[in-house]
C-alpha cells in the first residue's frame, strides 16, 4: 500500500472521509498496478478515476462549505481546480508518452497534496458546518 488513511485525517464527517478515502484508494490501485508491472494501463485508470472522482468530490464539498459562513471559500475553490488543472495536465502528458514507466514525482506529489489539502484545508470548513448560515 502507497497511503493509508490515519484518523488524524478524519475531518469528523462521515461522507467526506470516505470520499478522501476513495481517493487515496485511487492512488493505491495505481501503486498496485505498478508492481503488478501494468504501469500504462494502470495510468490510464488513474488519470480517468482521479480526474472524475476529484471532480465529483471538490464539487461536493464546495456545495457544503458554500453554504456557510467559512471565510476562505475563493481560496478553497481555487485550489480545487489548481489539482485539477495538474491531473488534466498530468494526462497530456501521459498520452503524449512523457511520462516515466514509474510515475513517483506524480504519485509522491498526489500523496503529498492530500495529506496537506485534508489536514490544512478542509479541516478549516469543518467547524462552519456546525453553524450553517441559515
Ligand atoms: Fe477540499
Ligand atoms: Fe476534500
Amino acid at each position: 500500500m502507497f497511503m493509508e488513511w490515519f484518523p488524524e485525517m478524519s475531518v469528523g464527517v462521515d461522507i467526506i472521509d470516505s470520499e478522501h478515502k476513495k481517493l487515496i484508494s485511487i492512488l493505491n490501485d495505481l501503486h498496485d498496478a505498478i508492481i503488478a508491472d501494468n504501469v500504462k494501463q494502470g495510468l490510464e485508470v488513474f488519470f480517468a478515476d482521479a480526474i472524475n472522482y476529484c471532480d465529483y468530490h471538490f464539487s461536493h464539498e464546495e456545495a457544503i462549505f458554500l453554504g456557510t459562513d467559512y471565510p476562505d471559500k475563493a481560496a478553497h475553490i481555487a485550489a480545487h481546480q489548481t489539482m485539477k488543472k495538474y491531473l488534466m495536465e498530468s494526462r497530456n502528458k501521459f498520452e503524449q508518452g512523457q511520462m516515466n514507466d514509474f510515475p513517483e514525482e506524480l504519485m509522491v506529489f498526489l500523496k503529498g497534496w492530500l495529506v496537506n489539502h485534508i489536514q490544512e484545508t478542509d479541516m478549516k470548513y469543518v467547524p462552519y458546518l456546525r453553524h450553517p448560515k441559515v
